[in-house]
């Protein structure tokens, strides 16, 4: 399988899918990652195979096209939830592009088909992300720069650069990358960085936080610093 950061320098949302099922050694390996994380975050999270209604809505935000599998990201309300959602779901959506899958989150564009998967009480869906064979062409946005979304200077250490440079490519609601990586001054033991999310009318900022947090762990390194709160 591809290195996670190659994953992450290749990944793109991919909103139009071939109608084909996943094969079988795709949803096994999806399948074992969401035991997983259900596990280890305490999360609920249900792939769902061969359904196409969930993403067949009329809402113009990303146009969906050919939607036929989808991970529905869930678990119990929390105030650490969406952030949660966002780093765990965001290993599901490299994972499936190691496997050859397109993926994109999907806060709006999505409805609940009922039956397709189960809520327990005090649970919420988060969002859900579409899965599947990709039909489309690659397609990078503009993104912005790693002075602009950190203090990245010529003083930090290369591994806060690489880390900035593989959170500015994770995905983010209507790419808004509301976010601002910040390398402290290192005192006793490891250097210390913290992620914080910046203002939005959009919202999702949380989950963004979650996205951007996995990518800086895995460009950086994560023997190289701890998060400060
Ligand atoms: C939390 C979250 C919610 C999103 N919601 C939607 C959505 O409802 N519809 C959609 O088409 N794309 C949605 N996206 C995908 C973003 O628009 C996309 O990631 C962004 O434009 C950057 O493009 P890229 O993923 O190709 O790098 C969402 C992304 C995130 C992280």
């Amino acid at each position: 399988m591809m290195p996670l950061s190659e994953a992450i320098d290749a990944r793109h949302s991919v909103r139009r899918y071939l109608n084909e099922p996943l094969t079988a050694a795709q949803a096994a390996a999806l399948q074992a990652a969401v035991e997983r994380i259900n596990r280890e975050a305490g999360l609920h999270v249900q792939l769902v195979l061969n359904e196409p209604r969930g993403f067949s809505t009329g809402l113009a935000y990303g146009t969906f096209k050919g939607v036929g599998n989808y991970l529905v990201m869930a678990g119990r309300k929390a105030p650490d939830l969406n952030e949660r959602v966002g780093y765990y779901g965001e290993q599901l959506v490299l994972l499936a592009w190691q496997l050859g899958l397109g993926s994109c989150w999907a806060g709006l564009t999505y409805r609940s088909v009922k039956d397709a998967y189960r809520l327990e009480p005090g649970e919420k869906v988060v969002c859900m992300i579409a899965l599947g064979h990709p039909d489309d062409e690659r397609r990078r946005p503009r993104r912005k720069r790693a002075e602009q979304v950190s203090n990245v200077s010529d003083l930090t250490p290369a591994w806060f650069r690489q880390g900035v440079e593989a959170a500015i490519k994770a995905p983010t609601a209507v790419h808004q990358q509301k976010f601002y990586l910040e390398y402290l001054d290192a005192g006793q033991g490891l250097p210390r960085v913290r992620a914080r999310r910046l203002f939005s009318l959009v919202g999702y900022t949380q989950t963004d936080l979650g996205i951007v947090k996995l990518h800086f762990e895995i460009g950086a390194g994560r023997e190289n610093f701890a998060w400060a709160d």
